[in-house]
């Protein structure tokens, strides 16, 4: 019976017991399951590519000191030959070189107010007396160069082709050659472009003028380009070679035998070259040589004056391009007074502290006299030596300041142009013809007439032009 009331005792307490435990267990069970699965959710969910709100917040940089940006300088062996600076750069490295562009622009100003359409064109048959000039009639037009017409002259038209060059090379060298204005323009590639046949009021392009000529607007020669003769290959390898050269004095300046070199033709500007063969005659001091082309035994390459403490220099027909040359010297310029202007000129200085040549008169009677001065006070002509080095060779007479030279040329001639340059034209038949041959073509097809501006084989796309 015990069993039985124990049992049925334990029957009783036993099924509570039970079922509390039974209870405990499901409670445990669903606690544990809840449990695993919110963790699996968890894991799941943090398995999940995070949502654009969960990126993490950028976290602010640690505060640098603000830097100011060091402000650009040219640098000769850096940007000597960099021919797209912006007009900034150009400013702040040649801010004195546009001078002769600048009295040009003023003169129009002052004079007749503006360039009209009436001044761009080759010299009608009616307005010179004697001989044709070489010109070229050209024009910028977004960008792109052009040239409406070439009238041959007396000079290879290689120099026109020279400048041309030049040009295109300062247009394209810029990001934006858009940037450059929509212009139109006459050059003369005469040596003497100004003369007694002409109207003395003629606005041109020309390679120089007279000092006393306000006219003209002065582009850098040619031979920015090349030198057409005495093995010069282009303007920018003869700088190297003389680099090359000047490497070999070790001492610099002070090495180079105290002498005046210079080589030339007593067929040009006679009297005065004439006049510093004879001045020279007889010094110690001198290498100054009238060359014969038919003999040429002492014949100078144009790098070799730099071999020399001193260089002369004298003007030819007009202007002479070979001073830029000697300018490329760690020499002491000697020049007599000129009478002509090139696109650098207001740069010269014949005195003061920031003196880089020496100016003797036109007929060289004070030669001797100043080349004695100089050998005896070495401090003074190192200096000067030192200062067309620095002036010229190292800045001004850079490609990259003649790039800078040309599109200042095209901007302010724009700036007193009065009249819109077009595309294209209505032509005789009525059609709409384009307006001059690119410079692409034109260059590409060089060897071919362009006296009517186009080409033979266009003559039925155009007709001629005034
Ligand atoms: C050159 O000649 C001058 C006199 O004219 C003389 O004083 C000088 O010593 C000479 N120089 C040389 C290097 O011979
Ligand atoms: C040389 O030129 C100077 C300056 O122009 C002048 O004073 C002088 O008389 C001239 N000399 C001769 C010989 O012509």
């Amino acid at each position: 019976m015990y069993g039985k009331e124990r049992w049925n005792l334990g029957d009783i307490s036993s099924t509570a017991f039970h079922r509390r435990l039974f209870w405990l267990v499901l409670a445990v069970l669903t606690t544990s399951t809840l449990f695993l699965l919110s963790r699996t959710n968890s894991k799941i969910s943090s398995f999940r590519p995070p949502s654009p709100e969960v990126h993490p917040v950028a976290v602010p940089p640690a505060k640098e000191p603000v830097k100011v940006p060091e402000p650009w300088r040219f640098d000769t062996h850096r940007d000597g030959l960099n021919y797209g600076l912006s007009d900034e750069q150009c400013d702040a490295a040649f801010p004195d070189i546009f001078q002769e562009l600048t009295r040009a622009r003023d003169h129009i100003i002052k004079s007749k107010g503006s360039i009209t359409k009436e001044d761009v064109h080759v010299d009608r048959k009616e307005e010179y007396k004697g001989r044709q000039h070489g010109e070229f009639h050209v024009m910028i037009f977004d960008g792109q160069l052009y040239i409406i017409k070439e009238v041959p002259g007396e000079p290879d038209r290689s120099r026109g082709l020279a400048a041309l060059a030049n040009m295109y090379r300062a247009l394209s060298s810029i990001p934006d050659p858009k940037s450059i204005p929509n212009i139109e323009f006459i050059f003369d590639i005469e040596d003497v472009a100004q003369d007694a046949n002409h109207k003395p009021d003629r606005v041109r392009w020309t390679w120089a003028r007279r000092t006393e000529n306000p006219w003209f607007w002065v582009m850098p020669d040619f031979d920015g380009w090349a030198y057409p003769d005495d093995g010069v290959a282009s303007y920018p390898q003869f700088r190297e070679d003389v680099a090359e050269l000047e490497l070999g004095y070790r001492n610099g300046w002070d090495e180079k035998p105290s002498k005046l070199s210079w080589r030339g033709s007593l067929a040009v500007n006679t009297q005065l070259r004439g006049d510093l063969v004879a001045a020279a005659k007889g010094h110690n001091w001198s290498d100054v040589e009238a060359i014969d082309w038919h003999d040429r035994s002492n014949i100078m390459a144009m790098q070799d004056f730099c071999r020399y403490q001193y260089v002369a220099h004298t003007e030819g027909n007009s202007w002479s391009g070979r001073l830029r040359y000697l300018h490329n010297c760690d020499s002491v310029p000697v020049i007599h007074k000129l009478d002509y202007v090139a696109h650098y000129y207001p740069l010269l200085k014949s005195s003061g502290p920031q003196q880089n040549f020496v100016e003797v008169n036109r007929n060289w009677s004070d030669l001797s006299e100043k080349m004695e001065y100089l050998i005896q006070h070495p401090d003074l002509a190192r200096h000067i030596a030192g200062e067309s080095t620095r002036v010229f060779r190292d800045r001004y007479l850079t490609p990259a300041a003649e790039a800078c030279y040309w599109r200042r040329m095209f901007k302010l001639w724009r700036s007193v142009m009065s009249f819109e340059p077009q595309s294209h034209r209505v032509a005789k038949d009525g059609k709409i013809v384009r307006r001059g041959v690119s410079w692409e073509r034109f260059a590409f097809r060089q060897e071919k007439s362009f006296e009517h501006g186009f080409f033979e084989e266009d003559k039925t796309k155009y007709d001629e032009e005034d």
